[in-house]
């Protein structure tokens, strides 16, 4: 029987298979069984029929999720203290409460417990290596980063919590803490001298800082003999319980089967074929939006403008220049639960863009005449039909921010507007970090300031809690 393997394809294929199998968060060999299937005709269709030579079992496991279950994907990055043969207890709470769970296992780990053991108990074999050929291949740091809901430390040694805090990447474990914006939690486990020194407390001071959590230590007896005081990994249930926290906080799966659809990015409005009028939206709200209601278990399609910020992953991004073509997108993507407008569209565009670029001629200026350009959220927020039932408009203002994102809740007709103050000494626009006030008919909350990935979580938690009723 004729073979094949991925290594002979052509490297446009090999390129677009990739990207595919990132984008649907399979390997690259399951992807190949997936299109298999496909064009055969069925689901029942034997794996090895496919004469796929298998380079790793370890790659060939898609860790996505079941829109239906939405469980919730917990990447347990296991550090090499003693502690860590409380990890394989951790690995069957997690799986009871129903996470999907991926691990991975510092060189340290392996001296106290084995790949085998904790791929047996999570049901996926346990990842070590940065540079394994094959793995690295499949799967990937990066990939194996952005496949989670949640990455957990535990034990989260000194020396692992040290690597973290100075952001060193010189194995799998610290290239995947690295290459990660999700949830992080780590359980520290070390010696109470350890854990009392110095630099442990700047250390875990500056992880607390950048948003990692912490469970534990506890104070106790130490596994070591004769050990005892604060430095003790948390029990497997405390941990196990404050990673489900942690992921309801942040909504996670909670939007599970819900279709949101989020604008971003400034628009270009083009003058003639070379210049444009634009304004200095980045796009990093709106784009960290669509990623964290992605992160939530929803469908989201995101209608973003021009910018240089990346595609988030497990999203539909269709990408336009113009606010016409934008409002045209969107209308596309209705019937939404929830539509965000956190684009700055341009309010009004050229009336008669220059077909050729406009030359300079002496003495005499263009005048350029403006027409107004559709306004995408009052529309949608008007419509009769297909009204998303949540629509969430932003504000940017430069004074009377609050005041004015009112008069802007009333006079677009959405539900909620999320108001931020982006005179340029505040490095709002374009900047990464967000002060905004939550302005809905019930009153206005104002939020402290906090990244805009931050900004996202917390506005995607207030959203499935909407959508669900609660609030
Ligand atoms: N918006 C829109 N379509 C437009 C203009 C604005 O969908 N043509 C949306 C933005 O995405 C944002 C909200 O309306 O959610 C408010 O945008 P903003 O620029 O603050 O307000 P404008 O309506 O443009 O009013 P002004 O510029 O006068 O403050």
């Amino acid at each position: 029987m004729a073979s094949i393997t991925i290594r002979q394809l052509d490297e446009q294929l090999k390129k677009d298979l990739r990207l595919r199998a990132a984008r649907n968060g399979r390997s690259m060999e399951d992807e190949v069984r997936t299109i298999l299937r496909t064009a055969t005709g069925g689901d029942n269709v034997p794996l090895d029929a496919t004469s796929i030579a298998a380079r790793s079992e370890a790659g060939a496991r898609p860790f996505m999720r079941n829109q239906a279950s939405a469980a919730r994907r917990v990447l347990l990055i296991i550090g090499g203290g003693i502690a860590a043969y409380k990890s394989l207890d951790l690995i069957r709470r997690l799986k009871e409460r129903g996470f999907l769970l991926r691990c991975v296992l510092t060189a340290a780990a392996q001296q106290f417990i084995t790949p085998l053991s904790a791929g047996a108990l999570s049901g996926e074999a346990a990842f070590t290596d940065l540079f394994d050929a094959a793995g690295e291949a499949d799967i990937g740091h990066i990939r194996l980063a952005h496949g989670a809901d949640l990455i957990l430390v535990a034990p989260a040694t000194a020396d692992l919590i040290a690597k973290m805090a100075g952001g060193h990447a010189d194995d799998l474990a610290t290239a995947v803490l690295l290459a990660t914006d999700k949830l992080l939690l780590i359980a520290p486990a070390m010696n109470p001298t350890m854990w009392a020194h110095k630099a442990t407390s700047r250390n875990v001071a500056q992880l607390i800082a950048d948003g990692i959590r912490l469970v534990g230590p506890n104070e106790g007896e130490m596994a070591e003999v004769n050990e005892a005081g604060v430095g003790r990994m948390a029990e497997p249930l405390e941990i196990a319980a404050a990673a489900e926290a942690l992921l309801k906080d942040a909504g996670m799966g909670r939007l599970a089967g819900k279709r949101i659809v989020v604008t971003s990015g400034p628009t270009h409005e083009p003058i003639d074929p070379v210049r444009y009028i634009a304004n200095r939206s980045s796009g990093k709200q709106g784009h960290a939006i669509a990623a964290a209601a992605a992160d939530a278990g929803a469908e989201v399609v995101l209608v973003s403008g021009p910018v240089n910020v990346p595609d988030p992953f497990g999203v539909t991004t269709v990408k336009v220049e113009t606010a016409e073509q934008m409002f045209e997108a969107v209308e596309r993507t209705l019937p939404a639960d929830c539509g965000i407008f956190a684009a700055a569209v341009a309010d009004w565009r050229i009336a008669a863009p220059g077909r050729e670029k406009i030359k300079k001629q002496k003495s005499k200026t263009p005048t350029l005449t403006l027409v107004e350009n559709s306004d995408i959220l009052a529309t949608i927020a008007r419509k009769q039909q297909k009204r998303p039932r949540l629509v969430i408009g932003f504000a940017a203002e430069t004074e009377n921010v609050v005041a004015n994102a009112k008069a802007k809740l009333e006079h677009k007709g959405c539900d909620w507007i999320v108001a931020n103050d982006v005179s340029p000494e505040t490095g709002i626009m374009g900047g990464d970090r967000n002060t905004v006030h939550l302005v809905t008919q019930e009153g206005v909350e104002s939020w402290p300031p906090q990244s805009k990935d931050e900004v996202a979580r917390a506005l995607v938690a207030r959203i499935a809690s909407a959508l669900a009723g609660d609030s």
